[in-house]
């Protein structure tokens, strides 16, 4: 059963600290902090890893640029990234970074053990290497002539050839697709675990762990013009955080290891189902239990990525639509087997239905209902009605469900179960029609209230991983507090739905966004039976002027927006924000003079103020022209 085991180790990747954390990265962040309250809730004692892998040639050179050694740089990314994860309330244990002391001296050590056992010898490696993701793609007789495109990254790759230490990776090939065959459920999802075998069947080779390239890393112990591979260094950092080479923190290790839940993207699987497990097994060490292997966040049809330049700021989602909702979204209605796009448009209708309207309206109906008929303590009935006992056992059902699928690390399918429930609740509460019996059968009506408390208390239980604040809210406008400890999940499927609530009304716990959709566009457009015509007055109002785009800058984090200076004349400079950057590039708008709309209200787009709106025209297949004047004329000057 999933909470047997009772302790609950689970980790991340190390991010890289090359740019800051986005919703990418955030993603699989907030499963390990779900993953890990859920097995809090479990009655588990847990543990939860994250950090930074700081070390590489990539981070000596955005350091160098940005005028700062790599530990001054990576410490202000670390920061960045503590800071983000506080924002949305990523409780973990500890924050390792590849360049802590404990972490350095142990992969030192660590390497030195494997030397000794013959584990690592010293050779030479040619190769084509990815300098951005620090790894080599493909060995120099696999394509002896053209460089290969990176498989992780697409960018060109460089020929590398140097003395180098190897470890012993083809020796682990049998031990490793038997680690695969007696464990079918190492995997998650299955599918995944076909590429691995089939990598490791397809023959394993030697793996260079040292570079001589690289300045910014791990002295390799004894030859230190060597520095350790990043992904040697950082890998272990799974088993240092908890204490391995630490001999006052044995005990410690001991208690945690072997980690029951690591979890990262797809690209990195090689890395974590292969390399990793080698190393173990020549380290002694048993293998996790489980790896979570999700797919990528997508802007367009593309991988949401620093180095692609389409990320969406954890922060800028937190500040509009308050970081839990954002929490709520990435969980629920993300695959984690598949690759899934990120929609403003679909995420505000997400959180309007499922926590607007389904969960926070069902919260303060009752409440109000409650309320208006002068009752704020709810007591368990003598005994429940029919219908209460079949909301009851739909709620059994929907654990057993939301069990199985936590289990496998489904996260989305466990919650898709619990909306399923909050559905019913909502389903019995109209069915019930308690504003009608509150009048003529007040214990009828008091029945009815415990159960939806009895309900929303079991609700507030299951989603807490999710919406910890939220939730914890909502628990309190019912009077009730959770109880960590014992395991409060299985305790909700023998619960006899005997507590009593005191029922404070709240104001509503979610927000409401104005979404426009197609759908909603159209149902809220009137239909124009006949021409609307504008008086020239009205007309008259509109500003209209000439103006010179000086500057064309760049939002970051943004897919459509520029940023331009425009030169008014007398009515001096202003900024305005175009979303036109996929149909022009800076150099086709600077110098040129184009018609703005200039007393349009300001308006903040990614954080910017926009003090203009610039005119276009849509062309063949709606790419955008500049509306422009047909000779040069003073800036600032008024169309008419
Ligand atoms: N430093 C290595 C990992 C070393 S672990 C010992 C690395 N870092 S990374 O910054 O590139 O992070 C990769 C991980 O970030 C992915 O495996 C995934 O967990 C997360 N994601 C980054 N971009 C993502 C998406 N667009 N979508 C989903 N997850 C994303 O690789």
């Amino acid at each position: 059963m999933i909470f047997d085991r009772k302790k609950f180790y689970v980790t991340t990747p190390l991010y890289y600290p090359s740019a800051k954390p986005h919703v990418g990265t955030l993603y699989t962040t907030v499963i390990a902090d779900v993953m890990n309250r859920v097995y809090k809730l479990g009655g588990c004692e847990t543990f939860f890893l994250t950090g930074t892998d700081e070390h590489g040639q990539k981070i000596a050179q955005l350091a160098n640029a940005a005028g700062l050694s790599p530990k001054e740089f990576v410490n202000q990314m670390a920061a960045d990234f503590k800071a983000v994860w506080d924002v949305y309330g990523i409780k973990y244990n500890r924050f390792i970074r590849t360049t802590d002391e404990d972490h350095t001296r142990a992969v030192q050590d660590w390497i030195k053990q494997l030397q000794q056992q013959g584990d690592i010898y010293k050779g030479l490696y040619t190769g084509w290497y990815c300098p951005s993701d620090e790894a080599f793609i493909a060995e120099k007789e696999v394509s002896p002539d053209k460089p290969v495109e990176c498989t992780l990254c697409g960018r060109q790759t460089i020929e590398v050839s140097e003395e180098c230490y190897f470890f012993r990776l083809a020796a682990y090939q049998e031990r490793l697709l038997e680690l695969y065959r007696e464990n079918p459920n190492l995997i998650t999802p299955h599918e995944r675990f076909n590429e691995v075998i089939s990598f490791v069947e397809a023959g394993l080779k030697d793996l260079c762990i040292s570079r001589t390239t690289v300045s910014w890393g791990i002295p390799f112990p004894g030859d230190e013009k060597h520095i350790i591979y990043v992904w040697a260094d950082a890998l272990n950092n799974y088993i240092t955080g908890i204490g391995y080479g630490n001999l006052e923190r044995v005990e410690e290790f001991k208690k945690w290891w072997p980690a029951d839940l690591q979890i990262m993207a797809k690209e990195i699987i090689r890395f974590h189902a292969v390399y990793w497990p080698a190393f173990l097994m020549a380290t002694g060490l048993e293998m996790p239990r489980q790896l979570l292997v999700h797919g990528w966040i997508k802007f367009g049809d593309q991988k949401m990525s620093k180095s692609l330049g389409n990320v969406v700021s954890p922060l800028d989602l937190a500040q509009k639509y308050g970081p839990e909702s954002i929490r709520y979204y990435l969980i629920r209605h993300l695959a984690v087997t598949q690759d899934s796009p990120f929609s403003i448009e679909d995420l505000e209708r997400r959180l309007n239905a499922d926590l607007a309207h389904d969960l926070g309206n069902l919260l303060n109906r009752m409440t109000a209902l409650a309320t208006k008929h002068g009752i704020t303590m709810v007591q368990a009935p003598a005994q429940l009605g029919s219908a209460e006992l079949a909301l009851r056992d739909k709620l059994w059902s929907v654990l057993n469900d939301f069990l199985i699928d936590m289990e496998e690390c489904y996260v989305h399918r466990a919650y898709a179960h619990v909306w399923k429930f909050i559905g019913h609740v909502n389903a019995y509460f109209h069915a019930q029609e308690p504003w009608i019996v509150a009048k003529q059968d007040p214990e009828r009506f008091m029945q009815i209230m415990s159960a939806v408390c009895n309900s929303l208390y079991a609700i507030g239980v299951l989603v807490w991983p999710v919406m910890p604040q939220k939730m914890e809210e909502m628990l309190a406008s019912l009077g009730v507090t959770l109880e960590f400890g014992p395991n409060l999940i299985e305790k909700l499927s023998v619960d006899p739905w005997l507590r009593a609530f005191t029922l404070k009304p709240i104001p509503p716990l979610f927000n409401q966004y104005e979404t426009m959709t197609e759908e909603k566009k159209s149902e809220t457009q009137p239909v124009q039976t006949e021409q609307q015509y504008l008086t020239f007055d009205e007309f008259k109002k509109v500003e209209l002027c000439v103006g010179t785009i000086e500057e064309c800058h760049e939002v970051p984090n943004s897919q459509k927006l520029y940023r331009l200076m425009v030169n008014f004349g007398p009515k001096g400079t202003r900024q305005i924000l175009s979303g036109v950057k996929h149909d022009f590039k800076p150099e086709d708008l600077i110098g040129k003079q184009g018609v703005f709309v200039c007393n349009l209200a300001p308006r903040t787009m990614m954080g910017l103020e926009s003090q203009g709106m610039m005119l276009f025209v849509e062309g063949n297949e709606g790419k955008l022209a500049m509306v422009t004047v047909g000779q040069q004329v003073p800036n600032g000057n008024p169309l008419r």
